[in-house]
Protein backbone atom coordinates (compact mmCIF):
# COMPACT_ATOMS: atom_id res chain seq x y z
CA UNK A 1 0.00 0.00 0.00
CA UNK A 2 1.49 3.25 -0.69
CA UNK A 3 1.00 5.56 2.79
CA UNK A 4 2.20 9.49 3.36
CA UNK A 5 3.76 10.33 6.52
CA UNK A 6 3.39 14.18 7.40
CA UNK A 7 5.44 15.51 10.59
CA UNK A 8 4.24 19.03 11.13
CA UNK A 9 5.89 20.98 14.27
CA UNK A 10 5.16 24.30 15.89
CA UNK A 11 5.78 26.80 18.69
CA UNK A 12 2.13 28.17 19.33
CA UNK A 13 3.23 28.85 23.14
CA UNK A 14 5.04 27.62 26.58
CA UNK A 15 4.70 27.64 29.82
CA UNK A 16 7.43 30.06 31.76
CA UNK A 17 8.76 31.36 28.54
CA UNK A 18 10.08 28.97 25.85
CA UNK A 19 10.43 25.91 28.31
CA UNK A 20 7.41 23.48 26.92
CA UNK A 21 3.84 23.71 25.60
CA UNK A 22 1.13 22.97 28.64
CA UNK A 23 -1.07 20.12 28.76
CA UNK A 24 -4.33 21.87 27.40
CA UNK A 25 -2.43 22.50 24.24
CA UNK A 26 -1.54 19.00 23.39
CA UNK A 27 -4.96 17.79 24.79
CA UNK A 28 -6.89 21.06 22.10
CA UNK A 29 -4.46 19.75 19.20
CA UNK A 30 -5.93 15.93 19.95
CA UNK A 31 -9.54 16.98 20.12
CA UNK A 32 -8.94 18.97 17.14
CA UNK A 33 -7.36 16.34 14.96
CA UNK A 34 -9.61 13.40 16.30
CA UNK A 35 -12.98 13.75 14.43
CA UNK A 36 -10.54 13.17 11.25
CA UNK A 37 -9.27 10.35 12.56
CA UNK A 38 -10.13 6.83 10.53
CA UNK A 39 -11.83 9.50 7.14
CA UNK A 40 -9.55 12.19 6.18
CA UNK A 41 -6.09 10.07 7.57
CA UNK A 42 -5.42 6.89 9.36
CA UNK A 43 -3.42 7.70 12.08
CA UNK A 44 -2.07 10.48 14.20
CA UNK A 45 0.92 10.57 17.08
CA UNK A 46 1.27 13.98 19.43
CA UNK A 47 4.38 14.79 21.00
CA UNK A 48 6.49 17.88 22.25
CA UNK A 49 10.20 18.30 22.02
CA UNK A 50 11.06 21.65 23.86
CA UNK A 51 8.49 24.51 22.92
CA UNK A 52 7.68 22.85 19.79
CA UNK A 53 4.10 20.39 19.55
CA UNK A 54 5.09 17.62 16.58
CA UNK A 55 2.15 16.18 14.71
CA UNK A 56 2.60 12.93 12.58
CA UNK A 57 -0.01 11.73 10.44
CA UNK A 58 -0.30 9.02 8.30
CA UNK A 59 -2.84 8.72 5.45
CA UNK A 60 -2.99 8.27 1.59
CA UNK A 61 -3.30 11.41 0.25
CA UNK A 62 0.32 11.81 -0.94
CA UNK A 63 2.52 15.18 -0.15
CA UNK A 64 1.41 18.68 0.09
CA UNK A 65 -2.21 17.53 0.45
CA UNK A 66 -3.99 20.83 1.01
CA UNK A 67 -6.54 19.08 3.48
CA UNK A 68 -4.05 17.17 5.56
CA UNK A 69 -2.32 20.88 5.66
CA UNK A 70 -5.40 22.63 6.58
CA UNK A 71 -6.30 20.06 9.75
CA UNK A 72 -2.79 20.45 11.10
CA UNK A 73 -2.81 24.55 10.51
CA UNK A 74 -6.61 24.44 12.10
CA UNK A 75 -5.34 22.22 15.07
CA UNK A 76 -2.56 24.51 15.73
CA UNK A 77 -5.09 27.64 15.16
CA UNK A 78 -6.97 26.30 17.84
CA UNK A 79 -4.59 25.11 20.14
CA UNK A 80 -2.83 28.71 19.87
CA UNK A 81 -6.17 30.18 21.03
CA UNK A 82 -5.93 28.63 24.31
CA UNK A 83 -2.35 29.37 24.67
CA UNK A 84 -3.49 32.73 24.43
CA UNK A 85 -6.43 32.34 26.98
CA UNK A 86 -4.03 30.84 28.95
CA UNK A 87 -1.51 33.49 28.94
CA UNK A 88 1.19 31.06 27.57
CA UNK A 89 4.16 32.44 26.35
CA UNK A 90 4.87 33.45 22.63
CA UNK A 91 1.44 32.25 21.91
CA UNK A 92 1.01 31.36 18.01
CA UNK A 93 4.58 32.19 17.30
CA UNK A 94 4.86 29.91 14.67
CA UNK A 95 1.87 30.57 13.02
CA UNK A 96 2.63 34.03 10.93
CA UNK A 97 0.30 34.16 8.80
CA UNK A 98 -3.28 34.94 9.38
CA UNK A 99 -4.63 32.77 6.77
CA UNK A 100 -4.29 29.26 5.11
CA UNK A 101 -4.24 29.27 1.48
CA UNK A 102 -3.71 25.09 0.37
CA UNK A 103 -0.38 24.61 1.52
CA UNK A 104 1.54 25.14 5.21
CA UNK A 105 4.65 25.60 3.53
CA UNK A 106 5.63 29.47 4.06
CA UNK A 107 2.92 29.86 6.63
CA UNK A 108 5.32 29.62 9.57
CA UNK A 109 5.51 25.30 11.19
CA UNK A 110 7.90 23.18 10.13
CA UNK A 111 7.06 20.65 7.43
CA UNK A 112 8.42 17.22 6.61
CA UNK A 113 6.01 14.59 4.12
CA UNK A 114 7.37 11.21 2.39
CA UNK A 115 5.30 9.18 0.46
CA UNK A 116 6.38 5.78 -0.50
CA UNK A 117 5.48 2.06 -0.89
CA UNK A 118 5.22 0.22 2.48
CA UNK A 119 7.59 -2.55 2.82
CA UNK A 120 6.80 -5.70 4.54
CA UNK A 121 7.56 -4.30 7.55
CA UNK A 122 7.64 -0.72 7.93
CA UNK A 123 10.31 1.43 10.46
CA UNK A 124 10.93 4.86 10.34
CA UNK A 125 12.19 7.49 13.07
CA UNK A 126 10.89 10.49 13.22
CA UNK A 127 13.66 13.68 14.64
CA UNK A 128 12.46 16.52 16.28
CA UNK A 129 14.68 19.03 17.42
CA UNK A 130 14.26 22.58 19.39
CA UNK A 131 16.16 25.84 19.88
CA UNK A 132 18.11 25.31 16.61
CA UNK A 133 18.10 24.67 13.04
CA UNK A 134 17.25 22.46 9.63
CA UNK A 135 21.13 22.59 9.72
CA UNK A 136 20.94 20.69 12.53
CA UNK A 137 20.62 17.33 10.84
CA UNK A 138 23.29 18.31 8.26
CA UNK A 139 26.27 16.50 10.52
CA UNK A 140 23.94 13.32 11.39
CA UNK A 141 22.59 12.15 8.22
CA UNK A 142 25.82 12.99 6.53
CA UNK A 143 27.75 10.58 8.62
CA UNK A 144 24.69 7.63 8.64
CA UNK A 145 24.30 7.89 4.52
CA UNK A 146 27.73 8.35 3.38
CA UNK A 147 30.06 7.63 5.71
CA UNK A 148 31.33 3.47 6.40
CA UNK A 149 32.85 4.86 10.02
CA UNK A 150 29.33 5.29 10.83
CA UNK A 151 27.48 3.34 8.96
CA UNK A 152 28.66 -0.32 8.40
CA UNK A 153 25.95 -1.20 6.51
CA UNK A 154 27.68 0.97 3.59
CA UNK A 155 30.54 -2.04 3.53
CA UNK A 156 28.83 -5.07 4.79
CA UNK A 157 25.15 -4.88 3.39
CA UNK A 158 24.68 -5.37 -1.14
CA UNK A 159 21.75 -3.39 -0.78
CA UNK A 160 23.42 -0.05 0.31
CA UNK A 161 26.50 -0.44 -2.38
CA UNK A 162 25.45 1.62 -4.39
CA UNK A 163 25.00 4.80 -2.05
CA UNK A 164 22.66 7.24 -1.64
CA UNK A 165 21.37 10.80 -3.48
CA UNK A 166 21.35 13.78 -1.37
CA UNK A 167 19.28 16.52 -2.39
CA UNK A 168 20.27 19.81 0.04
CA UNK A 169 19.22 23.27 -0.21
CA UNK A 170 20.33 26.92 -0.22
CA UNK A 171 18.01 28.24 2.69
CA UNK A 172 19.35 31.62 1.99
CA UNK A 173 17.62 31.93 -1.35
CA UNK A 174 13.74 33.29 -0.77
CA UNK A 175 12.14 33.21 -4.53
CA UNK A 176 11.74 29.46 -4.64
CA UNK A 177 13.34 26.24 -3.31
CA UNK A 178 17.08 26.59 -4.61
CA UNK A 179 17.93 22.61 -4.68
CA UNK A 180 20.75 20.73 -5.72
CA UNK A 181 21.23 16.73 -6.05
CA UNK A 182 24.42 15.46 -5.49
CA UNK A 183 25.28 11.67 -5.24
CA UNK A 184 27.42 9.32 -2.69
CA UNK A 185 30.19 8.27 -2.85
CA UNK A 186 31.38 10.09 -5.80
CA UNK A 187 30.57 13.45 -5.03
CA UNK A 188 31.18 12.97 -1.58
CA UNK A 189 33.71 16.03 -1.20
CA UNK A 190 31.02 18.46 -2.76
CA UNK A 191 28.62 17.43 -0.14
CA UNK A 192 30.62 17.91 2.93
CA UNK A 193 31.72 21.63 0.95
CA UNK A 194 27.94 22.63 1.23
CA UNK A 195 27.29 20.52 4.48
CA UNK A 196 29.97 22.49 6.18
CA UNK A 197 28.27 25.53 5.94
CA UNK A 198 24.80 24.34 7.97
CA UNK A 199 23.18 27.71 8.35
CA UNK A 200 23.08 28.51 4.20
CA UNK A 201 22.47 24.73 3.36
CA UNK A 202 20.67 22.06 4.66
CA UNK A 203 19.77 18.69 3.69
CA UNK A 204 16.16 18.43 2.32
CA UNK A 205 15.79 14.93 1.28
CA UNK A 206 18.01 11.38 0.69
CA UNK A 207 17.35 8.90 -1.41
CA UNK A 208 18.48 5.13 -1.60
CA UNK A 209 20.31 5.05 -5.17
CA UNK A 210 19.67 1.29 -5.29
CA UNK A 211 16.06 1.20 -5.46
CA UNK A 212 14.99 5.10 -5.95
CA UNK A 213 13.34 5.41 -2.62
CA UNK A 214 12.71 8.25 -0.51
CA UNK A 215 14.91 7.43 2.76
CA UNK A 216 14.42 10.75 4.58
CA UNK A 217 13.13 14.28 4.37
CA UNK A 218 13.81 17.43 6.86
CA UNK A 219 12.03 20.29 6.99
CA UNK A 220 13.82 23.33 5.81
CA UNK A 221 12.30 26.16 7.18
CA UNK A 222 13.70 29.59 7.54
CA UNK A 223 10.98 31.14 9.86
CA UNK A 224 12.56 34.92 9.68
CA UNK A 225 12.72 34.62 5.81
CA UNK A 226 9.08 34.45 6.06
CA UNK A 227 8.26 36.97 8.86
CA UNK A 228 11.57 39.39 7.19
CA UNK A 229 12.86 39.28 10.84
CA UNK A 230 13.41 36.93 14.26
CA UNK A 231 10.46 35.37 15.43
CA UNK A 232 11.75 32.10 16.78
CA UNK A 233 14.17 29.87 16.08
CA UNK A 234 13.19 26.98 12.75
CA UNK A 235 13.43 23.59 15.40
CA UNK A 236 13.41 21.10 12.61
CA UNK A 237 11.63 17.89 12.22
CA UNK A 238 13.21 14.91 10.28
CA UNK A 239 11.74 11.44 8.99
CA UNK A 240 13.91 8.40 8.43
CA UNK A 241 13.18 4.93 7.04
CA UNK A 242 15.12 2.55 8.86
CA UNK A 243 16.77 -0.91 7.26
CA UNK A 244 16.75 -2.98 4.42
CA UNK A 245 18.58 -0.73 1.66
CA UNK A 246 18.58 1.82 4.17
CA UNK A 247 20.97 2.32 7.06
CA UNK A 248 19.88 0.36 10.41
CA UNK A 249 18.09 2.20 13.15
CA UNK A 250 21.57 2.35 15.30
CA UNK A 251 23.52 3.60 12.70
CA UNK A 252 21.46 6.54 12.25
CA UNK A 253 21.34 7.31 16.10
CA UNK A 254 24.83 6.62 16.25
CA UNK A 255 26.08 10.12 14.91
CA UNK A 256 23.72 11.97 17.82
CA UNK A 257 26.63 10.95 20.37
CA UNK A 258 29.03 13.25 18.50
CA UNK A 259 26.47 15.94 20.33
CA UNK A 260 28.28 18.24 17.29
CA UNK A 261 27.84 22.16 18.28
CA UNK A 262 24.77 23.36 16.12
CA UNK A 263 23.46 27.37 16.00
CA UNK A 264 20.50 28.16 18.24
CA UNK A 265 20.49 28.10 21.81
CA UNK A 266 19.47 31.30 23.82
CA UNK A 267 17.67 33.91 21.19
CA UNK A 268 18.64 31.52 18.53
CA UNK A 269 22.15 33.57 18.42
CA UNK A 270 24.76 31.09 20.02
CA UNK A 271 25.75 27.91 19.45
CA UNK A 272 25.42 24.81 21.95
CA UNK A 273 26.32 21.14 21.85
CA UNK A 274 23.10 19.18 19.84
CA UNK A 275 21.59 17.03 23.48
CA UNK A 276 19.62 13.74 22.57
CA UNK A 277 16.94 13.80 24.81
CA UNK A 278 14.08 11.44 25.71
CA UNK A 279 10.61 12.39 24.14
CA UNK A 280 8.38 15.34 25.71
CA UNK A 281 11.49 16.99 27.02
CA UNK A 282 11.59 20.37 28.13
CA UNK A 283 14.56 22.94 27.63
CA UNK A 284 16.11 24.65 30.61
CA UNK A 285 19.38 25.89 30.82
CA UNK A 286 20.46 29.15 28.64
CA UNK A 287 17.01 28.28 27.54
CA UNK A 288 18.74 25.04 25.76
CA UNK A 289 20.88 23.24 25.09
CA UNK A 290 20.11 23.00 21.95
CA UNK A 291 17.55 19.32 21.79
CA UNK A 292 16.49 16.76 19.59
CA UNK A 293 14.19 13.64 20.31
CA UNK A 294 13.60 10.61 18.06
CA UNK A 295 10.96 8.03 18.18
CA UNK A 296 10.62 5.11 16.40
CA UNK A 297 7.34 3.66 14.84
CA UNK A 298 6.71 1.08 12.08
CA UNK A 299 3.96 1.97 9.96
CA UNK A 300 1.47 -1.18 8.78
CA UNK A 301 -1.62 -0.30 6.26
CA UNK A 302 -0.76 3.18 7.33
CA UNK A 303 -1.55 2.21 10.96
CA UNK A 304 1.40 3.28 13.46
CA UNK A 305 2.63 1.09 16.14
CA UNK A 306 3.55 1.91 19.41
CA UNK A 307 6.21 4.25 20.11
CA UNK A 308 10.24 3.36 21.11
CA UNK A 309 11.70 6.33 22.84
CA UNK A 310 15.11 5.84 20.39
CA UNK A 311 17.13 8.16 23.31
CA UNK A 312 15.51 6.66 26.47
CA UNK A 313 18.15 4.37 27.12
CA UNK A 314 21.08 4.17 29.33
CA UNK A 315 23.66 4.59 27.09
CA UNK A 316 22.22 8.60 25.99
CA UNK A 317 22.44 9.67 29.72
CA UNK A 318 26.21 9.05 29.57
CA UNK A 319 26.10 11.53 26.08
CA UNK A 320 23.69 13.65 27.44
CA UNK A 321 26.33 14.28 30.36
CA UNK A 322 28.97 15.06 27.78
CA UNK A 323 26.57 17.79 25.94
CA UNK A 324 26.37 19.00 29.44
CA UNK A 325 30.09 19.22 29.63
CA UNK A 326 30.42 20.72 26.66
CA UNK A 327 27.78 22.94 26.87
CA UNK A 328 29.15 24.44 29.74
CA UNK A 329 32.45 24.46 28.36
CA UNK A 330 31.25 27.02 25.76
CA UNK A 331 28.92 29.07 27.88
CA UNK A 332 32.18 29.76 29.56
CA UNK A 333 33.44 32.69 27.21
CA UNK A 334 29.80 34.06 27.15
CA UNK A 335 29.22 36.27 24.15
CA UNK A 336 32.52 35.71 22.63
CA UNK A 337 33.82 33.94 19.49
CA UNK A 338 32.28 31.11 18.62
CA UNK A 339 30.05 31.03 21.67
CA UNK A 340 28.05 33.19 19.27
CA UNK A 341 26.76 33.18 15.89
CA UNK A 342 28.17 35.54 13.32
CA UNK A 343 27.18 38.65 12.79
CA UNK A 344 24.53 37.48 9.89
CA UNK A 345 22.78 34.60 11.84
CA UNK A 346 22.66 36.69 14.89
CA UNK A 347 18.38 36.41 15.56
CA UNK A 348 17.87 39.72 17.35
CA UNK A 349 18.42 43.19 15.58
CA UNK A 350 19.76 44.80 18.61
CA UNK A 351 23.44 44.29 17.97
CA UNK A 352 22.35 45.89 14.38
CA UNK A 353 21.39 49.11 16.09
CA UNK A 354 23.85 49.15 19.08
CA UNK A 355 27.07 48.77 16.09
CA UNK A 356 25.27 51.08 13.63
CA UNK A 357 25.46 53.79 16.02
CA UNK A 358 28.83 53.03 17.32
CA UNK A 359 29.85 53.65 13.47
CA UNK A 360 29.04 56.69 13.52
CA UNK A 361 31.34 57.40 16.62
CA UNK A 362 34.96 55.51 15.09
CA UNK A 363 37.06 58.09 13.84
CA UNK A 364 39.57 57.51 10.60
CA UNK A 365 43.03 58.16 11.96
CA UNK A 366 46.11 58.49 9.16
C1 LIG B 1 15.13 30.55 21.32
C2 LIG B 1 14.10 30.94 22.27
C3 LIG B 1 14.48 31.66 23.49
C4 LIG B 1 14.13 33.12 23.41
C5 LIG B 1 14.49 33.88 24.69
C6 LIG B 1 14.08 35.33 24.67
O1 LIG B 1 14.56 29.92 20.24
O2 LIG B 1 12.94 30.68 22.02
O3 LIG B 1 15.84 31.52 23.77
O4 LIG B 1 14.77 33.68 22.30
O5 LIG B 1 13.85 33.27 25.78
O6 LIG B 1 12.74 35.38 24.38
P1 LIG B 1 11.96 36.74 24.09
O7 LIG B 1 12.74 37.54 23.11
O8 LIG B 1 10.66 36.24 23.55
O9 LIG B 1 11.83 37.41 25.43
MG1 LIG C 1 9.85 29.26 21.15
MG1 LIG D 1 11.05 25.88 19.70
Amino acid sequence: MRVTLTAIKADIGSIGGHIRPSVSLLKEVERSLQPHLGSDFIDFRLSYTGDDIAILMTHTHGTDNPLIHQIAWDAFKAAADVAKKEGLYGAGQDLLKDAFSGNIRGLGPGIAEMEFEERKSEPFLLFAADKTDPGAFNLPLYLAFCDPMYCSGLLLSPNMFKGFKFEIMDVSYTEGDKVIALVAPEELYDIAALLRDPERYVIKAVYSRTTGEIAAVASTTRLHNIAGKYVGKDDPILLVRAQGSFPATGEILEPYALVPYVGGFMRGSHQGPLMPVKRNSSVSFFDGPPIVSCTAYCVKEGKLSEEADAFDHPFWDYVREIASKKAIELRRQGFYGNAMLPYGELEYGGIVERLKALEGKFEIRH
